[in-house]
C-alpha cells in the first residue's frame, strides 16, 4: 500500500481532531515546513497555557501564521481562542496554497485599520511562529497594546527569522521565560511589557 502524503494524514487527522498524533507522527518529518516550522510537544502546549493563565492573557493573536496549524493546535491544546493573521489573501485563497486549519484574517502589507483594532486589545497575547519580516513585526509592535509577546524559532540552528527568540525586542520588553521544544534547538520564548513603561 502507498504511503500517505503528510498534507493528506494531518487533514485527515485534523477532521478527527487527533493533535497528539499530528505533533507525534510529524515533528521530525523532512516535509513538516510544508505545513509548519515546529511541531511542539504535549508539554510544549502546557508551558504556553500555564504561563498564559499566569500572565492574564485572554487569547492569541499570531501574525504571519501560514497554514495555521499551529494555531488550531494550540486552541486544541489549551482551549485559548487563537486567531491568525496572513497577508497576500490571493495566495491563500489558490488552489497551489497549503490547505488551512484556521480562518485566515487576511491584513494589508502597510497595517490597515481592521488589523491595528485587533491589536489594541490588552488582554491580547501575539505569537510570531518563525516570521521572517522585521519591518513589518517593528510595525505590529509599534501599533500592540498587550503585554505579552510569544517568539516562536530556531537559536543557533542557522535558519533566518525575524525575530529570533533570543533577540532585543525594545526596552520595554523583558524576557519572562523560555523553553526549548523537545531537543530542536527551536525555542518558545515569552516576553512581557516592563510595568514602568506604559
Ligand atoms: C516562514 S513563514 C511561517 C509560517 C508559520 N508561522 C509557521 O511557523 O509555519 C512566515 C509567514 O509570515 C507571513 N508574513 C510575512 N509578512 C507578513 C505581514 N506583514 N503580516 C502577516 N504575515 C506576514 C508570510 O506570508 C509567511 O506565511
Amino acid at each position: 500500500m502507498q504511503k500517505k502524503e503528510i498534507k493528506e494524514d494531518v487533514i485527515e487527522l485534523y477532521g478527527q481532531r487527533d493533535w497528539r498524533s499530528i505533533v507525534n507522527k510529524y515533528h521530525n518529518h523532512p516535509d513538516r515546513n510544508k505545513l509548519l516550522w515546529v511541531f511542539p510537544a504535549e508539554e510544549d502546549f502546557e508551558f504556553i497555557r500555564l504561563n498564559m493563565e499566569k500572565l492574564g492573557s485572554g487569547e492569541i493573536l499570531s501574525i504571519g501564521c501560514g497554514s495555521g496549524l499551529l494555531e488550531w493546535m494550540i486552541h486544541e491544546a489549551t482551549d485559548i481562542p487563537v486567531s491568525g493573521v496572513e497577508v497576500d489573501g490571493s495566495w491563500w485563497a489558490c488552489k497551489y496554497a497549503p490547505p488551512t486549519f484556521i480562518e485566515l484574517i487576511i491584513a494589508s502589507p502597510a497595517l490597515d485599520y481592521n488589523t491595528i483594532s485587533l491589536l489594541k486589545k490588552p488582554t491580547t497575547t501575539i505569537l510570531f511562529c518563525y516570521f521572517n519580516n522585521g519591518p513589518a513585526f517593528r510595525q505590529y509592535m509599534e501599533n500592540f497594546n498587550g503585554n505579552v509577546v510569544i517568539i516562536i524559532g530556531p537559536h543557533s540552528k542557522n535558519v533566518y527569522t525575524c525575530p529570533e527568540p533570543f533577540e532585543d525586542i525594545g526596552k520595554e520588553w523583558d524576557l519572562h521565560t523560555s523553553k526549548e521544544i523537545r531537543d530542536s534547538k527551536d525555542f518558545i520564548a515569552i516576553y512581557v511589557r516592563c510595568l514602568d513603561s506604559k
